[in-house]
């Protein structure tokens, strides 16, 4: 997953390529490239690592480019070939007329590249991009027609695409193409941006079009727009009045975007709450939820698909609605799911969680339950995604951007949502009592000033996390609703501390784990009121007499927690069943405060990117 930008207009196209990278680089920031049609050329730089350092090559060159108004730019997410300047985009023909940038993966890159060399081409990255390069320029050496040569190549690339493709004899010509990675083209009045996604132009219109998978957009300086379907058949695309503002991103004071995000948890669940649930004594309104009460009655089995974060809400959401609604629910990897010959019919429901809405694995496994005729309900903080384009059911959990790549504000708001949607399904399907449902909604609406009080006492939190900040390795146990817990709160150390944290089923434990238990191995129960805080307490006895480092995260008064815990993290009392939305909130600060500790690059930790669209 990568991020494409193109400019075609009047403006200089330096500083729009540049902005529109850096509203990009939540997709990738291991290198960053542009090409730009000078008087007589079309120039490339590229820089490996920040875009800063692009922006650096840029300054040194400004005299050449100041006065481009055509170009296209890339930032990286290394797939095939290191990140270096080399395998850097754009990547040119070997002719040194034709530039491209690429988001995606070429399957069959090294078929093509071998028919390649052995044509003579010469290759000079490790890209499965650079084929695309040369594969273009081939044909359009024998057909004269860039378009249609762009045309030609894609029905040989094998893999998912969105391509900008620039050429040294068409010097106002930019040509487009997609495949199963998202490419829109934003419309403004004599101008032209093409881009990943809509921030890296929505400051500068808010017209655009979503180019389709296989068509090709030829977008020309002359102020004109020409779209083709596969065949070359000229269509008339659909303008859309996109529904965003400008936001200026800002730390609002705060180190990190990360810790940001955290403290907007509150507010974030309040929102949710808003017109859903106005009283514990009132129903929940999910307008959302376009299945009629036949078929909700109907459903005979849920299935519930994510990656990453999204798949540990996911497994929460399975705890939730198998309780309050009496379906059976499956969770699984959306990776997983796509190779697998699942059960999926019309009385499935399929639930797609994803914080981007762009994930290729999530989206791909929609798809393909798409076509098996269940009923699809997407929980996403991009409406405007692949994702919910594919929606029957669009569950936006309104998060606002995430700019971290570690996700935690988007996940609190998912887990919101399968309450919500629990909730929702259990009173039309008469499965919990009246008096359940109203304690229920009752403590959903004291959730946000829960949180609040957690985030009060962060900086004990912060103490505690930094007596840990050396340890190479990290348990976390839970048993029940707060096993999901325990992955997230170990995914979230590991992605940003890069500390190799586990969550384990603290009943587990003794069937391997332990074995690796001493005195150096710190290991956090999360300790929570309820049907297994006693059996809990049984396996973080059996850690402690193997001389780990016993920390607790509970609600609990229990004096005998005194003995056994090395630390003890203390938050608000809360029902059971809404534990995780509680517990979650001190591993996300224990998670920020080590790696903030460490000094590591807390918003875009190293090998990440916050949407993966490449399966
Ligand atoms: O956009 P999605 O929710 O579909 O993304 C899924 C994962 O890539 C994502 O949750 C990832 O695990 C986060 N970096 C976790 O913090």
């Amino acid at each position: 997953m990568c991020g494409i930008v193109g400019y075609i207009g009047d403006k200089p196209v330096v500083d729009i390529l540049l902005e529109g990278l850096e509203q990009l680089e939540y997709r990738g920031y291991d290198s960053a490239g542009v090409a730009l049609k000078t008087a007589s050329s079309i120039n490339v730089y590229k820089a490996q690592g920040k875009l800063g350092n692009l922006r650096d090559v840029l300054t040194a060159h400004l005299s050449e480019v100041s006065h481009s108004s055509v170009g296209i730019g890339h930032i990286r997410w290394a797939t095939h070939g290191a990140p270096s300047v080399v395998n850097a985009h754009p990547h040119t023909s070997n002719c040194g007329d034709l530039v491209i940038v690429h988001n995606g993966i070429i399957e069959n890159y090294k078929e093509l590249r071998q028919e390649l060399e052995d044509k003579g081409y010469v290759f000079k990255s490790q890209t499965d991009t650079e084929s695309v390069a040369h594969l273009i320029a081939d044909i359009y050496a024998q057909v004269k027609d860039l378009p249609k040569a762009v045309h030609m190549a894609a029905k040989k690339i094998q893999g998912a695409y969105a391509l900008c493709i620039m050429h040294n004899e068409f010097p106002d010509m930019i040509v487009a193409t997609k495949r199963n990675a998202p490419l829109i083209i934003g419309v403004g009045s004599g101008e032209y941006f093409i881009a990943s996604d809509v921030p890296a132009f929505i400051k500068h219109t808010k017209k655009a079009i979503y180019l389709k998978d296989n068509q090709v957009a030829v977008v020309q300086k002359s102020s004109s727009l020409l779209v083709e379907d596969e065949n070359g058949k000229q269509v008339t695309p659909k303008i859309e009045e996109l529904p965003w503002e400008p936001v200026s991103l800002s730390k609002m004071g705060y180190k990190h975007f990360m810790l940001k995000e955290i403290h907007e948890q509150p507010d974030i669940i309040r929102n949710i709450l808003t017109g859903k649930i106005k009283s514990s004594s009132s129903e929940i309104v999910l307008d959302e939820v376009n299945l009629n009460v036949d078929s909700l009655k109907k459903l005979n089995r849920i299935q519930v698909i994510a990656c990453g974060t999204s798949l540990h809400a996911a497994m929460i959401g399975k705890y939730i609605i198998e309780d309050l609604c009496r379906i059976p629910v499956d969770v699984e990897a959306s990776s997983e799911y796509i190779y697998r010959n699942t059960v999926t019919d019309e009385q499935t429901l399929v639930i797609g969680v994803s914080q981007s809405g762009e994930t290729a694995d999530t989206l791909t496994a929609i798809k393909q339950s798409k076509v098996r005729g269940s009923h699809i309900l997407i929980i996403t903080n991009r409406p405007d995604s692949a994702m919910a384009r594919e929606a029957d059911s669009l569950l936006s959990v309104n998060a606002g951007i995430e700019v971290s790549v570690a996700a935690t504000k988007s996940y609190i708001a998912q887990l919101f949502s399968f309450y919500l949607l629990a909730l929702y399904m259990a009173e039309i399907k008469g499965t919990v009592e009246e008096e359940k449902l109203s304690e229920l909604k009752f403590e959903l609406l004291m959730l946000p000033q829960k949180i609040e009080q957690i985030l009060t006492h962060k900086d004990d939190i912060q103490k505690c996390a930094r007596k840990y900040a050396n340890t190479r390795d990290f348990i976390y146990i839970a048993r029940g609703i707060n096993y999901p817990t325990a992955l997230e709160g170990a995914l979230k150390l590991k992605e940003i501390s890069y500390i190799n944290a586990t969550g384990y089923p603290a009943g587990e434990l003794k069937h391997g784990p332990i074995a690796m238990l001493d005195e150096t191995m710190p290991v956090l129960s999360i300790l929570m009121n309820g049907s297994v805080y006693e059996k809990l307490l049984s396996n973080s006895e059996e850690a402690k007499a193997r001389n780990a480092r016993m920390i607790a995260l509970t609600n609990s008064t229990d004096k005998k927690l005194d003995e056994l815990f090395d630390d003890i993290i203390r938050v608000p009392d809360v029902a059971e069943f809404l534990s995780p939305m509680i517990s979650i909130v001190p591993l996300q600060l224990i998670a920020y405060y080590i790696a903030e500790f460490l000094g590591k690059d807390v918003d875009q930790p190293r090998n990440l990117a916050k949407s993966v669209t490449v399966e």
